[in-house]
């Protein structure tokens, strides 16, 4: 366990060396950008640091990696360099240096190993480092590089990929017309929702939201239920809808008027993936029609909830709600519509929530 863990100022450097050298203790030196940390910097430091019992990584300052790298570069100030290379448990000390060469530290430093990376070898060392390195009398180790993992390789790949990489995959069941499937694709437009609807499904043919994912140039597919007691999915159904959704490479299910039971793989698949709306303030009148069963049972307020989709009918975790007032005289068309218009805004802003919660 190191006992401190800090920036240091060059000047600092010669004395801590001394104390450590007193103690028969070797410092280990290594330098570099250290601009996007990956897996293979870290292994790479370890090594680093099993060479002797302290490190010491000497961190080009911002102008200095911007000489070396060029424009847009750093990505990363110094400081925040610095900061996550401290927290690493094989980094004893960084300082930071502003000239092209490591040589100045070399020489407060005195090092008694000096660590390099594998692109380089003893010979093609630059030759004022490593007549440095000579003087003071360390031994140079040149450690392999870890393959496939390097600084410029993530940046490719952020780049190949839109920069924030890619938006999050929604898969939608639906058997109805479609009015929030129609909200959805609009919160993506206003870029409220950042994400992309990549195949809706439906038990029923012809249903409008299946005429809405044309529209838009979503894969639509129909898919038989097949007949199971109770509304159930026959198991033929439940394996295809898993298999589209997987080939559709789709991160969370959204649930838009799906009126059959979801089971087996795809509730295993998709478990704390997948998502429902209802129109009642759940727990309060599951099942169907439950704008009419609120206005029956004198509710004066009803709404929606959005949930994650359990083994039961219209349970699971509750992710949100949104309350509408049951008029006088209110008929149930009416009280369906009034909670629709909340659907419309909620199940975006929970979907959202949900992709947020999920990239953590
Ligand atoms: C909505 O009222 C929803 O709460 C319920 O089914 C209806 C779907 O409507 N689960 P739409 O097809 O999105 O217009």
């Amino acid at each position: 366990m190191k006992e401190n863990n800090y920036v240091s100022e060059l000047t600092e450097l010669g004395g801590w060396r001394d104390g450590l050298a007193a103690e028969g203790k070797r410092v280990v030196l290594t330098n570099g950008c250290f601009d996007l940390l990956h897996a293979g910097h870290v292994r790479y430091l370890k090594e680093a640091r099993a060479l002797g019992d302290a490190l010491v990584v000497a961190l080009n300052s911002d102008v200095s990696v911007k000489a070396l790298k060029g424009e847009g570069r750093p990505l990363h100030c110094a400081e925040d360099r610095a900061e996550i290379l401290c927290a690493l448990e094989a980094v004893d000390r960084v300082v930071v240096f502003d000239q092209a060469r490591v040589t100045g530290v070399i020489e407060s430093l005195r090092p008694q190993v000096y660590a390099k990376g594998g692109d380089y070898t003893v010979e093609s060392l630059n030759a004022e480092e490593r007549g440095a390195l000579e003087g003071v009398g360390a031994e140079i180790c040149i450690l392999s590089l870890v393959p496939g993992r390097s600084t410029s390789q993530t940046l490719k790949q952020m780049e190949e990929t839109g920069g924030a990489g890619q938006k999050a995959k929604l898969g939608i069941l639906g058997s109805g017309k479609g009015s929030n499937l129609d909200a959805i694709f609009k919160k993506i437009d206003t870029g409220e929702l950042e994400a992309e609807v990549t195949v809706v499904i439906s038990d029923v043919a012809g249903a409008g939201i299946l005429d809405l994912a044309k529209e838009r140039g979503v894969q639509a597919l129909r898919i038989d239920p097949g007949y199971e007691k109770g509304g159930r999915l026959s198991d033929g159904a439940i394996k295809e809808i898993t298999d589209r959704l997987r080939a559709a490479g789709v991160d969370l299910v959204v649930l838009a008027g799906f009126m059959k039971i979801v089971r087996g793989e795809l509730l295993d698949e998709y478990s704390g993936r997948m998502l429902n709306i209802h129109p009642s303030l759940l727990p309060k009148f599951k099942g169907l029609a439950a704008w009419r069963q609120a206005l029956d049972a004198g509710e004066k307020e009803t709404g929606c909830t959005v949930h994650l989709v359990s083994a039961g009918v219209d349970s699971g975790e509750i992710l949100g709600q949104a309350k509408v007032p049951v008029l006088e005289g209110d008929t149930a068309e009416e009280v369906h519509a009034r909670i629709q218009e909340q659907e419309h805004e909620l199940y975006a802003r929970v979907i959202s929530e949900r992709l947020d919660a999920m990239a953590q």
